[in-house]
C-alpha cells in the first residue's frame, strides 16, 4: 500500500481523495490545511497544519505527496516552499480515464474520471485534468495548469504554465492558451491567448489584462 498526503483539505481535495480510495494500492493517510492550528486524527486520517508534513515524512520517508488544492498559483508557491524532491509526489489517475500510451503525465498530476488524454500529448507537473475533459492528439500542458470539466484542447493545442481553461470551454487546432491565463467557462478559443489575460464567450475575447 502507498500512504498519501494529501495538501488541502476543502472542496478540491474531497475528489483528489475519492481518487485516492479508487485507485488500486493506495491508502489515504493524511490531509494537511493550514487551517488547521494542530495534529489530529479523525476517521484514521490525520488532520494538521501544513508544516506537519515534514515530520510526516520523517516518520514514514515513503510517504507521497498530492495537492488537493485548486489554485494554482497556491500549488506553484507551496512547490516552491516546502522544496521537497520531484520524487516526493505521486501522479493520480482514476482508472476510467484513457490515457494513450505515447502520453507523457508529470508528477503530482491529477487525472479525473473519463478524462481522455490521447497521442503524443505532454502534461507537465502538479497539473489537474478535471472530470470529462479530452485532451486530443499532440497536446502540450505546462506545470499547474487546470483543464476544467468537460473542457475540450483539439489537436497541438498549447496551454502555458499556470494556466485554468474554464469548465465546458473549447480550443481549437494548433492554439496557445498562455501561460496563468485565465479562459471563461464555456468559450471556444479560436485565436491564440497571450499571457496573463482572462477571456471569454464564442469566440473567446479578453475581457481583462489579468489572469490567475
Ligand atoms: C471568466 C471568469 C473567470 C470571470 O470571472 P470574474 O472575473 O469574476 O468576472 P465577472 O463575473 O465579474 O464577469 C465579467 C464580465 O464577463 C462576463 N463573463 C464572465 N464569465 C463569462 C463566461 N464564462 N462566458 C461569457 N461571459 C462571461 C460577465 O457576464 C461580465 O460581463 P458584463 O461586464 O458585461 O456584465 C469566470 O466567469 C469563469 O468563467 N470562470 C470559470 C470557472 C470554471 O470553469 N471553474 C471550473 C472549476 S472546476
Amino acid at each position: 500500500m502507498k500512504k498519501v498526503v494529501i495538501l488541502g483539505d476543502s472542496g478540491h481535495s474531497k475528489v483528489i481523495s475519492d481518487l485516492i480510495y479508487s485507485t488500486e494500492g493506495m491508502l489515504l493517510t493524511a490531509k494537511l490545511d493550514d487551517r488547521y492550528n494542530e495534529a489530529f486524527v479523525r476517521e484514521g486520517v490525520t488532520k494538521g497544519p501544513i508544516r506537519y508534513l515534514r515530520q510526516l515524512l520523517q516518520e514514514e520517508p515513503d510517504i507521497c505527496v498530492v495537492f488537493g488544492i485548486g489554485s494554482n498559483t497556491v500549488r506553484k508557491k507551496l512547490v516552491k516552499e516546502l522544496g521537497l524532491p520531484r520524487t516526493s509526489f505521486i501522479t493520480l489517475i482514476h482508472p476510467t480515464a484513457v490515457i494513450s500510451p505515447s502520453a507523457v503525465i508529470g508528477l503530482g498530476t491529477v487525472v479525473m474520471p473519463r478524462v481522455v488524454v490521447n497521442a503524443d500529448s505532454t502534461i507537465g507537473d502538479h497539473a489537474i485534468l478535471n472530470t470529462g475533459s479530452i485532451i486530443e492528439h499532440d497536446c502540450k500542458i505546462a506545470d499547474y495548469a487546470h483543464i476544467s470539466p468537460q473542457a475540450i484542447l483539439a489537436g497541438g493545442v498549447e496551454v502555458g504554465e499556470g494556466a485554468h481553461v474554464g469548465a465546458g470551454a473549447s480550443v481549437i487546432p494548433l492554439k496557445t492558451v498562455g501561460e496563468w491565463s485565465t479562459i471563461g467557462a464555456g468559450a471556444a478559443v479560436v485565436y491564440n491567448i497571450p499571457g496573463n489575460v482572462t477571456a471569454v464567450g464564442v469566440p473567446a475575447k479578453e475581457i481583462r489584462k489579468e489572469g490567475i
